[in-house]
C-alpha cells in the first residue's frame, strides 16, 4: 500500500474509518493538523492564555504536551505542568520520572503535588482499608480536587488533559449505562464552569491507536504501564467491548460521539439551571451539595480530619 497523501511506500498505519493509508511524516502531520484544528474550531485556547497540561507521563499526556509545545515555542501560548503523585507503589513514582524528563527536555516548569499532602492519604493506603468504591473513583475526584485548586493558585487560564477518543466515547457510556445524566451533559470538549478553571481535551477527536502511533512515530519519551487498579474498573470492560465492536463497525466511536454533541445540546437546554454549584462547607471548593465530591469521599472513609482541608484552605 502506499501512503494516500505523498505515494510514499512507508506506510504505518491504515485508517479504517476514513479508508486512508499514511505514511510515518504524513502520520505525525495529520495527526498534529487536526489536533491544532480542532483547538481553533472548538475555541480551546486563545491567544496569550496560560495553559497548564495535566502530565501524568502517560502517552496521552505526553502526546498533548509534545503538540502544545508547537503553540508555545510560537509564542502564541504559556505552558506549564501539573503532575499529581496519586501514591500508587511504583507505578506513579515511575510516570512521574517520564514526566520530569519530559519537562526538563522541552524546558518547560512543572508543579508536582501529592495526595499524602493535600489529604494525608495515599491511593494505595485507601485501597489497603477496603474501601466500598473502586480505586478510579478516589483516584479521580481528589486528583480533580487538587488540579482545581492548584491550577486557579497558579493563574493558569486552562487546564488541559490527555483524554482522547476512546475515553470520550467510554465516559459517554459509562454514564448512559449509569443513568448519570447530569455528568453526561458535561462531557465535551471543554468542562466551563465559572467556579473552575476551563478543563480542555486537545486529544478528544483522535483514537486511542492512533495516539499510541504518534508516540512511536515521534519516540517520544513515555509510561506504558497500565495502572495496577484499571484491571478491576468499569471503564475497562467499557473499553474491551467498545474495541470489539469497532472491528465491525470502524466508525462507531466517531458516531457515539456525534451522537452525543446532539443530545447533549437538547439535554442542556432541559437541565438548565438544575445543578447549581456552591461552596463545599469543609474546603471551600465548588460543590453541588453541601460537601464537594472529594469531602464526601474523605468523609465516606473515615478520612475527612478538620487539619486536612484546613491546612489548604
Ligand atoms: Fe483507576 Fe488507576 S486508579 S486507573
Ligand atoms: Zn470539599
Amino acid at each position: 500500500m502506499l501512503c494516500t497523501k505523498c505515494g510514499s511506500r512507508n506506510v504505518i498505519i491504515h485508517r479504517r474509518y476514513s479508508g486512508q493509508y499514511l505514511c510515518k511524516e504524513c502520520f505525525i502531520k495529520a495527526i498534529q493538523k487536526k489536533v491544532l484544528k480542532d483547538i481553533k474550531k472548538y475555541k480551546l485556547i486563545k491567544k496569550s492564555d496560560k495553559v497548564l497540561v495535566a502530565l501524568s507521563g502517560g502517552k496521552d499526556s505526553t502526546t498533548v504536551i509534545d503538540i502544545l509545545s508547537i503553540l508555545a515555542e510560537r509564542n502564541i501560548i504559556e505552558l506549564e505542568v501539573i503532575t499529581i503523585d496519586e501514591g500508587i507503589g511504583d507505578y506513579r513514582k515511575k510516570g512521574i520520572q517520564y514526566a520530569s524528563k519530559t519537562c526538563k527536555e522541552l524546558g518547560i516548569p512543572q508543579h508536582i503535588f501529592s495526595f499524602k499532602k493535600h489529604f494525608k492519604v495515599t491511593i494505595d493506603e485507601i485501597m489497603a482499608s477496603k474501601p466500598p468504591r473502586k480505586a478510579c473513583t478516589y483516584c479521580g475526584v481528589l486528583r480533580r480536587w487538587i488540579i482545581n485548586k492548584e491550577a486557579e493558585k497558579l493563574g493558569a487560564d486552562k487546564i488541559a488533559t490527555g483524554h482522547n477518543l476512546d475515553d470520550e466515547v467510554q465516559a459517554i457510556v459509562m454514564n448512559y449505562l449509569e443513568g448519570n445524566i447530569e455528568n453526561l451533559i458535561r462531557i465535551g470538549p471543554t468542562t466551563y464552569s465559572q467556579k473552575f478553571v476551563t478543563k480542555i481535551k486537545p486529544l478528544r477527536e483522535i483514537p486511542e491507536e492512533e495516539v499510541t502511533a504518534y508516540v512511536m512515530a515521534k519516540g517520544l519519551n513515555v509510561h506504558l504501564e497500565e495502572c495496577p487498579y484499571r484491571k478491576t474498573s468499569f471503564r475497562k470492560k467499557i473499553g474491551t467491548i467498545l474495541t470489539k465492536l469497532s472491528e465491525d463497525h470502524p466508525t462507531i466511536l466517531y458516531s457515539t460521539l456525534r451522537g452525543h454533541e446532539k443530545i447533549r445540546k437538547a439535554l442542556k437546554k432541559e437541565l438548565e439551571g438544575e445543578s447549581i454549584l456552591r461552596a463545599c462547607i469543609r474546603c471551600g471548593q465548588p460543590a453541588a451539595r453541601d460537601l464537594c465530591r472529594a469531602c464526601t469521599l474523605l468523609n465516606e472513609i473515615g478520612r475527612l480530619e478538620d487539619e486536612i482541608h484546613s491546612n489548604n484552605r
